[in-house]
């Protein structure tokens, strides 16, 4: 049987279903893979036997099973898991069994996969260079097994915001904000030092990147289609990188090993100063940290730090921090119990002239960034969170949420990983001090004022 690449999970389900539904055993099925057809494809008798009339059974752990071990390198995962399928119909309770010998092998398959799959989000490097478009952040990495296009949506996910470029010695994938594309790999003997990777980049994505090989099945698994509506052909040849010098910076997939994440405030503010989850360090002057009791019971979340607080490095200092206070004055909450921090903790901007306009970060930039948020929130365990705007609303449930939607009840947010906290979702100051019109101003501020009181009395009830 021929699969379209050695990561080819559901060409191998769909063919795997109907040879069993078809009872052909296994050693009658040579598995291969694109690329490394022989004779046997040649063969009239491997020809793929029509759809299954009946469901064939599986128990429910088999199909996660089969897709993780299905990445091994191993050249007889595909005949394995054929075997176990095969053994599957006779057998429901196998995989219970994990002293069956090949219930074992196949698990072992899957969990050094897993392992390989957590290796490269823990330790893949990017490296900063600057292509035509801008910055780009390239990495090179040799995975053990044949797990880059299933790690892709990780990648998206915590570097949605920037263009980046995996490169590994099989396969490529590539970033731009909007849609992944695939390429070949790039040559072994190009594989870079510290220094070479922007050399290796100039001359591998020049040569290499190959539209024909976009892979989009496993392109559609890993990114809805309505992000692939603006792939103009031509976007598709990159182009070249100029000669700019790499800069020393990188940027890590930041996955930290629980016993490695920090256990108090103060070493989590200034471990997030380091940070390179997304580019908006860049140009500021730090990161504005939350600010507030570590016991608090109470903590105000806003959208990110503004000019001021750039400046000052404190959260809240400037006019919307300003009439934050006179709005948790009116509530009765004394600001110097509670923790009030951002959903994004450096100051977005573009520069106009002397002055620094203020940016909304994009949903890549605050789930980057969610990481901090969980942390402050898991070392804190406030009883009730205020999320000021969407931003903040994305920020703590992940999820897009309008203030209006959401406001005047306590949203649960046990699904969002913080079970002991009650969410509390109002207007962000900013937004009525834009109110051109002074009625709607009050009436908006005065729906903080009450959003506030419901989280004090949240907070106090539970
Ligand atoms: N706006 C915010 O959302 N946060 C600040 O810290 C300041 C202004």
């Amino acid at each position: 049987m021929l699969l379209a690449g050695a990561d080819d999970y559901p060409g191998w389900r769909d063919a795997a279903r109907r040879l069993a539904a078809s009872g052909v055993p296994a050693d009658d099925v040579a598995w291969q893979t694109g690329g490394e057809p022989t004779d046997l494809l040649a063969d009239p008798g491997l020809a793929l036997p029509p759809e299954p009339g009946r469901a064939l059974r599986v128990s429910r752990q088999f199909p996660e099973l089969a897709e993780t071990a299905i990445l091994h390198r191993d050249p007889e995962r595909f005949t394995l898991l054929y075997r176990l399928l095969l053994a599957l119909q006779t057998q429901t309770r196998l995989l219970d069994d994990p002293a069956d010998p090949l219930v074992r092998r196949v698990q072992l398959l899957a969990k050094a996969v897993r392992r390989d799959m957590h290796k490269m989000r823990a330790f893949l490097r990017f490296r900063q260079i600057d292509d035509q478009q801008g910055e780009r952040y390239v990495a090179w990495f040799e995975p053990d097994h044949h797990v880059l296009r299933a790690n892709a949506g990780f990648f998206v996910r915590r570097f949605g915001a920037m263009r980046w470029s995996i490169l590994t010695p099989e396969l490529s994938i590539h970033w731009d904000g909007e849609a992944l594309r695939e390429g070949p790999g790039a040559d072994r003997a190009q594989a870079p030092g510290e220094d070479a990777l922007e050399e290796m980049w100039h001359a591998y994505y020049a040569a290499t990147f190959n539209p024909s090989r976009l892979n989009v099945a496993a392109m559609v698994k890993e990114m809805p289609r309505r992000y692939w509506k603006n792939l103009p052909e031509t976007r598709l040849i990159a182009p070249l990188v100029a000669g700019a010098q790499a800069r020393e910076v990188t940027m890590t997939a930041q996955v930290v090993a629980p016993e490695d994440r920090p256990t108090t405030l103060a070493a989590l503010a200034q471990e997030a100063q380091s940070c390179r989850r997304c580019p908006l360090w860049q140009g500021t002057n730090g990161c504005v940290f939350g600010e507030g009791p570590g016991d608090a019971r109470l903590m105000v979340v806003g959208e990110q730090p503004g000019d001021g607080e750039d400046k000052a490095q404190h959260p809240f200092v400037g006019p919307a921090g300003k009439l934050l206070d006179r709005a948790l004055d009116e509530a009765g909450i004394d600001r110097a119990t509670i923790y009030v921090t951002n959903a994004v903790k450096h100051f977005k901007y573009v520069q106009r002239g002397k002055r620094r306009l203020h940016q909304k970060p994009n949903s890549g930039e605050i789930d980057a960034c969610r990481w901090w948020l969980g942390q402050e929130i898991g070392l804190i365990r406030p009883r009730s969170i205020v999320m000021l705007g969407a931003t903040a609303i994305r920020g703590v449930t992940s999820r897009a949420g309008a203030v209006t939607a959401l406001r005047g009840k306590p949203v649960d947010l046990t699904r969002d990983g913080f079970a002991g906290s009650s969410g509390v979702a109002t207007f962000h100051p900013a937004y009525v001090l834009r109110l051109p019109e002074r009625e709607a101003a009050d009436e908006a501020f005065r729906h903080i004022v009450e959003d506030l009181r419901l989280a004090a009395q949240t907070d106090r009830r539970t």
